[in-house]
């Protein structure tokens, strides 16, 4: 877990950062040479009886990657993984001089109005709501909320279950490191959530309506016409089908759309070994859907340098690996070099051909 101080400059850094660009990710990586990953943190030996049937097979999932029969300090030539013509993958560019200022500005005006405000109009704050939270940066929001960059889980379950020695199916992804962690912490202060996401507040936050309590029963227009993305959820904080869907959904139909013979867990063995640990790039790294993840809210020229030196997992993670829910997001159908423009298969009819306008990124820069 990071210090406080040391996230705190994290996020900030987000912004701040603008004098170190982020590391252009080079088109051919020499192959890259890795130790074999240790085993995902194994769950500590079971305290208790109540322990142990907290985790009936915790081991059983790590044990199935590419890796699992190799010995502890094997050393493998990962088999470079090329890159596709026509695509370049970029990272967000860091925050402009001008979005600095700006939020600098902000930040000085608000730490002045913070002391000459009681906890009712803090909470109101219009911040909280459109349009200012639309722009608001997190730097912004930590003026007020540093709590959420410090709160942990508990310790132990209120039944006395140490939380070290319980491990969620998600914490056996190559990617997973360290114990578990708070929400917050996880998406935004990770060393992983770091390298393949650019979250910002509001792109979960987008603000309550304080007076209405549903999108579907608003004065001035007939129930149940919200628009697809309404402009709040209910009384939840963030709407879920726009965003914990994105990266926690199931694996989209791996035999309808992908042409799998199964799903993932059971093919992937037919498609890995330890040279070549990431089956997905068999399809995607050339072939299908090369043009992606191109939004400011993920990092990636990042996702695709790590999916051609570790395993499926990186990819998988958000297409499937930690899914909450049965469905999948239905995602845009961003057009790709060597795509067949002549037919469109059946799952695809409805589809978006481009990623949400307020999430694209602005043109590359010649
Ligand atoms: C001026 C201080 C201030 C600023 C700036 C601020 N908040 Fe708040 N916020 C509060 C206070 C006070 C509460 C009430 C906390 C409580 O009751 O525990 C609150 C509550 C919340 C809640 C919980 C709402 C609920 O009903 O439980 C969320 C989520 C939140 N803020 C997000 C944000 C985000 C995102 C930003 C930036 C866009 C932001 N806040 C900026 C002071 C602020
Ligand atoms: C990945 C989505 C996501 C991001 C990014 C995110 N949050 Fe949250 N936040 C949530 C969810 C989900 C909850 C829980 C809401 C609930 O309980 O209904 C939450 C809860 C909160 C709360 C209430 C905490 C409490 O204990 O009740 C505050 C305050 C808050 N977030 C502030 C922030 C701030 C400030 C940032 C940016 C530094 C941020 N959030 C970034 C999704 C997010
Ligand atoms: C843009 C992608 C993205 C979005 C959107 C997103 N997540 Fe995540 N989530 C991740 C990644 C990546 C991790 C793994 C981080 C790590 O390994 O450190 C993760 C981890 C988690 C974890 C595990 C935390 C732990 O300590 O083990 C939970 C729970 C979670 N997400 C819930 C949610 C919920 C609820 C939402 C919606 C409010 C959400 N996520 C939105 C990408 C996302
Ligand atoms: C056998 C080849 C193959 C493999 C292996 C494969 N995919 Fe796919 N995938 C496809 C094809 C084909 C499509 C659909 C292309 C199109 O749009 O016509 C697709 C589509 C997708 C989509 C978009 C789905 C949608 O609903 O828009 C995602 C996300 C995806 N794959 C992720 C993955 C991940 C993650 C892995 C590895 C865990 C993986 N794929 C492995 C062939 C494959
Ligand atoms: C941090 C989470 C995350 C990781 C890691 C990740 N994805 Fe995605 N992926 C997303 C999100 C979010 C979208 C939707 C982006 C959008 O709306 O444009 C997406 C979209 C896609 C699409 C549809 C693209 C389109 O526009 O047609 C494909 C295919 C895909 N991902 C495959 C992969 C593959 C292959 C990997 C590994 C190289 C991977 N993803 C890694 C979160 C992730």
């Amino acid at each position: 877990m990071k210090t406080f101080e040391s996230l705190i400059g994290v996020l900030f850094g987000i912004a701040f950062a603008t004098a170190a660009p982020a590391a252009p990710v080079a088109a051919k990586p020499a192959a890259p040479v890795a130790a074999k990953p240790a085993a995902p943190v194994a769950a500590a030996p079971a305290a208790s009886v109540a322990a142990e049937a907290a985790v009936p097979d915790a081991a059983a999932p790590a044990d199935a990657g590419p890796y699992a029969d190799l010995a502890d300090d094997a050393v493998i030539d990962i088999e470079p993984v090329p890159y596709p013509e026509g695509v370049t993958y970029r990272n967000p560019p860091p925050a402009t001089k001008d979005e600095i200022a700006r939020i600098g500005a902000a930040l000085k005006a608000l730490t002045a109005e913070i002391p000459t405000l009681d906890y009712e109009r803090a909470r109101f704050h219009p911040l909280h709501f459109p349009p200012m939270v639309n722009g608001a940066s997190n730097e912004e929001c930590l003026a007020c909320h540093k709590e959420i960059v410090t709160h942990t889980p508990r310790e132990a379950s209120p039944a006395g279950v140490p939380a070290s020695a319980t491990m969620a199916w998600y914490q056996t992804l190559d990617t997973y490191v360290g114990p578990q962690a708070d929400f917050h912490y996880r998406h935004m202060g990770s060393d992983f959530a770091r390298q393949v996401m650019n979250l910002e507040c509001t792109f979960c936050h987008k603000g309550n309506d304080p007076r209405e309590e549903s999108p579907d029963m608003m004065p001035g227009r007939a129930n149940f016409t919200a628009p697809d993305t309404p402009e709040f959820t209910l009384r939840k904080m963030v709407n879920p089908s726009e965003t914990c869907l994105l990266c926690h959904g199931a694996m989209p139909d791996p035999v309808n759309i992908m042409g799998l013979g199964g799903d993932w867990h059971e093919v992937r063995a037919d498609m890995e070994t330890p040279e070549a640990p990431n089956g997905c790039m068999s399809c995607h790294a050339e072939t299908f859907r090369t043009n992606r993840h191109q939004v400011d809210y993920l990092n990636a020229a990042n996702i695709e340098e790590l999916a051609r030196t570790g395993t499926s997992d990186s990819c998988f993670g958000c297409h499937g690996g930690r899914a909450w829910y049965r469905n999948a997001f239905p995602y845009p159908r961003t057009p790709w070099p060597g795509m067949d423009t002549e037919t469109t298969p059946d799952w695809a009819l409805n589809r978006p051909v481009a990623s949400k306008p307020e999430h694209q990124l602005p043109p590359a820069a010649e």
